[in-house]
């Protein structure tokens, strides 16, 4: 049976970013009927940051080659260690449970939130593979990372993630879909590109919505 696994992590509730990724999320429910759908509001409910005792288990699953997701827990020795782990279970269970991660981000200072790294910090474990599963990351920004775009090489938002991906759970296909110019709705001096802004939401939607079928 097909997992997707939805993770948000906007601050606000009226947000491009899940506007896109609930776009897929219809989609790929209405494909697969049968299918689980996970869901986690990363900003709503935060993770908490990685504190010591995680990273006794870190350095544990590193020290005695512990490979197997489902072997990590044999790290746990101390009372402080069972409670990170305590943390740590649910999220990677359903992240292993997931065919498919649809993460869907705002860009914050060229990167992402807080609130989406300490996800990635909690559940993320040395050599660890998630190779098979599929990754779709939809995102927002105030402005443009389009190639050409003169702020292009300012995205760590994109690059980031696609890198994070391929480095640390050995995905390298992660599908970006991304919604540009927003800040095109606030700031007067952006005023100029709103047209542009509403063609890439339009786009993003689209393909949102198209991949969420086929995925
Ligand atoms: C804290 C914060 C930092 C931001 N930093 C950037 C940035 O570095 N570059 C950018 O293009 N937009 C930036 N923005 C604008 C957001 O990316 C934009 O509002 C986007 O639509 C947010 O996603 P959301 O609609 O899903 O909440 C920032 C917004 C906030 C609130």
């Amino acid at each position: 049976m097909a997992t997707l696994l939805h993770l948000e992590a906007s601050a606000r509730r009226r947000s491009i970013s899940r506007e896109v990724g609930e776009a897929f999320a219809a989609s790929w429910r209405a494909a697969h009927p049968g299918g689980t759908y996970l869901h986690r509001d990363l900003a709503l409910d935060p993770v908490p940051f990685i504190g010591e005792a995680w990273t006794e288990l870190c350095d544990h699953i590193l020290a005695n080659t512990i490979t197997e997701i489902d072997r990590y827990k044999e790290a746990v020795r101390t009372p402080a260690q069972a409670e990170a782990w305590a943390v740590v279970e649910p999220l990677l269970n359903e992240l292993v449970a997931a065919d498919v991660v649809l993460i869907s981000t705002p860009m914050y200072n060229y990167s992402i939130p807080a609130s989406l790294k300490a996800w990635l910090d909690q559940v993320t474990f040395p050599k660890m593979s998630l190779a098979g599963r599929r990754f779709v990351v939809a995102t927002a920004r105030g402005g443009s990372y389009s190639p050409g775009a003169p702020k292009a090489r300012f995205d760590y938002q994109e690059r980031f993630l696609r890198d994070f991906f391929a480095g640390h759970f050995a995905v390298e296909d992660t599908t970006f879909i991304n919604a540009e110019l927003a800040n095109s709705r606030l700031d007067p001096a952006l005023a100029h590109l709103r047209t542009a802004h509403d063609a890439s939401l339009a786009a993003a939607l689209q393909a949102a919505h198209d991949l969420g079928k086929d995925f």
